[in-house]
């Protein structure tokens, strides 16, 4: 695979939502896009629908992370953009319906899938990103 300047971009939890319609418009302009999935199955669904890569990555464990990194190492060599976008905009109520509860509930999902997900996921791509870093 000839990769020249083209933009490696890996979004984690692309297989739906807003990371799977960034995905789409990456493609869209040229980027090679790996869809990043925890689960095989609909990441590889959602990557085959979009014409793009699929990478199975679930940013809370660490060995998942690690393995994925190491995919885009050898088969890539190195990744431009990392969109850590895995995580949960839910419950999807209005601010009028919302408890505190479920706000707290949705916050520690995401802070557990994103914030985690920030660091092992930064500090696995980094240096592929960053050369030398
Ligand atoms: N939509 C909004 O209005 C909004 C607003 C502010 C911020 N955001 C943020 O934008 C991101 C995407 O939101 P969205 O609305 O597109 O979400 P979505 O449609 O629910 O998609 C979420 C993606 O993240 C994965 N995911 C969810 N919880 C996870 C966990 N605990 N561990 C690993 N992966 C997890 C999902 O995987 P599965 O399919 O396997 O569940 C899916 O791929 C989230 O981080 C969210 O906090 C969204």
């Amino acid at each position: 695979m000839i990769l020249g300047t083209v933009t490696i971009t890996l979004i984690t939890g692309a297989n739906k939502g807003l990371g799977r319609e960034a995905a789409r418009q990456l493609l869209e302009v040229g980027h090679t896009v790996l869809v990043g999935a925890r689960n095989a199955e609909r990441g590889r669904r959602a990557a085959g629908e979009l014409g793009a890569v699929f990478l199975e990555i679930d940013p809370t464990s660490d060995a998942s992370v690690a393995a994925a990194a190491g995919r885009v190492r050898s088969e890539y060599g190195r990744l431009d953009v990392l969109v850590n976008n895995a995580g949960t905009a839910e419950p999807r109520v209005g601010a009028a319906d919302l408890t505190a509860g479920e706000a707290m509930q949705g916050f520690g999902i995401t802070c557990s899938a994103r914030s985690g997900s920030r660091m092992r996921s930064c500090r696995s791509c980094a240096p592929r990103i960053i050369p030398g870093s």
